[in-house]
């Protein structure tokens, strides 16, 4: 595999396995909605480069939408308390929706999010995560497709940030300690 990023401690999935993952999440969603159209909706910024590779991986019709929210105190949690900066430009009424998220955490942000698109009265809400964290402290979330499992540290790469920074890089990993400064 290609030099790890310096501020890296562990890469904690490769390219390769995160782009076999995908292609198998998107075969799952492919197979349950078969008939139908899925409304792909991403939470910018994080999740964007997971929802168009599991877009690509999705045989059936896609409509694609994104909202952007801040969630109140920054750094590295999360509080729940969710403000929206951007809405969804299309209708969801009637329609089969499916957030593609980064990483459930908290789930705060999702619960929020969840709630939020539920009063749009969509024909159904499921959501995508690409990781789920081991938390301590999980707001009750079901999520229909799971990418993986990983450890409660602060991750990066493949959409995640720190400070805006390494989501470019093409594999997930765990920041250094000392890289964080909270
Ligand atoms: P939650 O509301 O605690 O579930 O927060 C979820 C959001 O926090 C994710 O969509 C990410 O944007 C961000 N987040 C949570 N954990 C991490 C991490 O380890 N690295 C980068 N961002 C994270
Ligand atoms: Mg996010």
């Amino acid at each position: 595999m290609q030099d790890m990023h310096p501020h890296l401690k562990e890469v904690l999935f490769t390219e390769e396995e995160i782009r076999n993952r995908v292609a198998e999440m998107g075969a799952q969603v492919t197979k349950d909605y078969e008939g139908q159209t899925v409304v792909l909706i991403s939470v910018l910024r994080g999740a964007a480069i997971f929802m168009s590779d599991l877009a690509r991986e999705i045989k059936c019709p896609i409509e694609m939408d994104y909202m952007a929210v801040s969630s109140y105190g920054n750094g590295a949690k999360s509080s729940g308390v969710v403000r929206i900066l951007k809405d969804l430009t299309s209708q969801i009424e009637g329609k089969h929706v499916l957030i593609a998220e980064d990483i459930l955490d908290s789930g705060l942000t999702l619960r929020y999010l969840i709630n939020y698109l539920k009063s749009r009265n969509p024909a159904s809400i499921e959501v995508a995560t690409l990781l789920r964290k081991k938390t301590r402290l999980q707001a009750d979330i079901k999520c229909r497709y799971v990418g993986f499992e990983c450890p409660d540290e602060f991750i990066v790469g493949y959409g995640l940030d720190y400070n805006e920074r390494y989501r470019n890089l093409p594999y997930i990993g765990i920041l250094k300690d000392g890289i964080i400064q909270d």
